[in-house]
């Protein structure tokens, strides 16, 4: 089955050609970071604009890299939320288009289930599974008993995984999108400042991650007060291992609660270094597994594998689509 797909839902242009759920034969992306570098975050009118002009160049891209035609695809895919409305709706509308005018069936993706189908693509997973998802706009914790079966357990109060990134990498100076950058200074950094652990004890799966970023604010603006020379490396690498430790704790609750065999942990700050390490050395009892890193940020085929598994439900859509800005698993 192939399934040509579409995703827009913030800033990144793609279309993709999967194949049966797992392979993927073609997937372009475009990236407008480049252009939201200077203004320290996406800006939704400029984002959808952007969209309207990669869409024609991704969408005859990715058929031409699959090596295939339209005649050749049996169903068309499209995130339909959550993400920015703008930006969503050029997917959409191109998707709809291509669908109707070649006759071929149509289905709407959750973004959050391609974030996790992404750690599926080239690897079966085992079920029951927990999966974390940790991206720009979303940290939740879901299980899953079976494909397409999503039974969310908790989520954040306040800023997701990669907003705070994001946000601390501002404090230290650093360009949209931080979560790269910070990585990238950690290395070089040690865990020398004592940084607090918001909710690590909670009695759920909640997450919040405001109160440390007001945390780095707070350490910064001090040493810069008090005069004390100090590294944003050493920062960095603070706080990455406060988010890090967070997420450790929850999945480590959760083990103790559900009775899981795989972690899939998925979204932009998958790729994270210190992440990956306290995570895939965390839970030696269980097979802990991370998309491929190309694969960890927003991209069409996750979109694609994850339609192959609702339209093996039997679930399908219309045209009657809509775009929206929120949207729950
Ligand atoms: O999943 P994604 O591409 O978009 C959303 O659905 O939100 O995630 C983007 C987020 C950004 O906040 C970015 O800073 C973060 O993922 N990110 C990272 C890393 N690479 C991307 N966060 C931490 N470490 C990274 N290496
Ligand atoms: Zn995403």
């Amino acid at each position: 089955m192939l399934i040509l797909s579409f995703e827009s839902s913030c800033d990144e242009t793609s279309v993709a050609v999967t194949k049966d759920g797992k392979h993927v034969l073609s997937n372009e992306v475009l990236s407008q970071i480049d252009i939201f570098k200077d203004y320290g975050g996406v800006v939704p009118e400029i984002s959808s604009r952007e969209h309207v002009k990669g869409i024609g160049f991704a969408y005859t891209k990715a058929l031409e890299d699959a090596g295939v035609t339209i005649d050749d695809i049996d169903y068309v895919a499209v995130t339909e939320g959550p993400g920015l409305i703008g930006s969503l709706l050029t997917g959409i509308n191109a998707a709809k288009i291509v669908a109707l005018n070649n006759n071929i069936p149509f289905v709407g993706v959750n973004h959050l289930s391609g974030h996790i189908y992404a750690s599926m693509i080239e690897h079966d997973p085992v079920f029951p599974l927990l999966a974390l998802v940790i991206s720009g706009g979303h940290t939740e914790m879901v299980i899953m008993n079976e494909d397409y079966d999503f039974n969310r357990i908790g989520s954040t109060l306040d800023d997701a995984v990669g907003e705070v990134f994001d946000k601390v990498a501002r404090i230290i100076s650093l360009p949209y999108p931080g979560g790269p950058l910070v990585d990238k200074i950690g290395k070089e950094g040690e865990a020398i400042y004592d940084l607090p652990r918001p909710v690590i004890n909670s009695n759920d799966y909640s997450f919040s991650f405001s109160g440390l970023k007001s945390a780095v604010l707070k350490l910064t603006e001090d040493l810069n007060k008090e005069g004390i020379a100090y590294k944003n490396e050493d920062i960095a690498r603070s706080f990455e291992e406060a988010v890090a430790d967070v997420l450790y704790k929850k999945v480590k609750k959760a083990l103790k609660e559900y009775n899981f065999k795989e972690l899939l942990v998925v979204g932009g700050s998958a790729a994270n270094s210190v992440i990956r390490e306290k995570l895939s050395n965390g839970f030696p009892d269980i097979k802990v597994t991370f998309p491929q890193m190309k694969y960890c940020g927003d991209n069409a085929a996750m979109i694609g594998i994850s339609a192959y598994y609702k339209i093996k439900k039997g679930l399908f859509d219309d045209m009657s689509l809509q775009a929206k800005s929120r949207l729950d698993l």
